[in-house]
């Protein structure tokens, strides 16, 4: 479904090169790498965000960095999920006008079952500003999922996140995806969460290489 073909990116140095990646419905990776490793980057390429400097990606067939405006907005409304490091959520909204912006963008309805399940239930009338960053991150995990997103990145998604509500959102999304024959990748420099990927590569000496996991 996704397909990346040769990625090698650079900014000031080479980053990664000859990065190939598949992802397919249901699939779940994760992405593991030093600080600087190109982790982000590299997200950022899959998700139609940079241009890569060599190299395709791919998705349905298609190769995303040469699709007409129109198509790529779709991909990016409605097919893509992407829940970034840092939130770029409305700060002086509500977190509930937050989600209804995304839902009204993708033709969607806000999920209070979802809501409840990531604890922001009883908050979600506040202000952005005046939840807390864990909070704060629920709501952009709960901003995605709204979209209901065939494909979900997400850079550091429990950066915020003590250990058992790191592996609380880390189950939602699992869940997620095979509720809605989603896939997921997500970068992370924790290693106790990628070792509950059945998938995971690691990002180093400018290569993406599989990783096998022993737990
Ligand atoms: N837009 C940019 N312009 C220039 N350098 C960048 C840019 N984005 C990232 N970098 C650099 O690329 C390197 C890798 O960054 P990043 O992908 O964020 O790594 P990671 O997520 O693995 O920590 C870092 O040295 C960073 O400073
Ligand atoms: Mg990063």
């Amino acid at each position: 479904m996704l397909f990346a073909k040769n990625l090698s990116h650079s900014f000031d140095y080479l980053l990664f090169e000859n990065v190939n990646l598949e992802i397919n419905p249901k699939d779940k990776v994760a992405i593991v790498g030093s600080s600087g490793s190109g982790k982000s980057t590299l997200l950022h390429i899959l998700s139609t965000f940079l241009k890569p400097k060599k190299g395709e990606v791919f998705y349905k067939g298609k190769n995303i960095y040469k699709l007409k405006e129109k198509e790529l907005i779709e991909i990016r409304r409605r097919e893509f999920g992407i829940i970034f490091q840092f939130h770029y959520l409305f700060n002086t909204f509500t977190a509930y006008e937050n989600l209804q912006a995304a839902a009204l963008l993708a033709d969607r309805e806000v999920d209070f079952k979802l809501l409840k399940r990531l604890k922001i239930d009883k908050v979600i009338h506040q202000n952005i500003q005046t939840l807390s960053g864990g909070q704060q991150q629920r709501v952009s995990i709960a901003r995605v999922l709204t979209k209901k997103p065939k494909v979900i990145f997400a850079d550091e998604p429990t950066g915020n996140l003590d250990k058992e509500n790191a592996n609380e959102v880390i189950d939602i999304l699992f869940e997620y995806c095979d509720e809605n024959d989603a896939s997921l990748i997500v970068v992370t420099h924790d290693m106790e969460i990628a070792k509950r990927f059945k998938s995971c590569y690691l990002l180093k000496d400018k290569r993406l290489i599989a990783k096998p996991i022993r737990s």
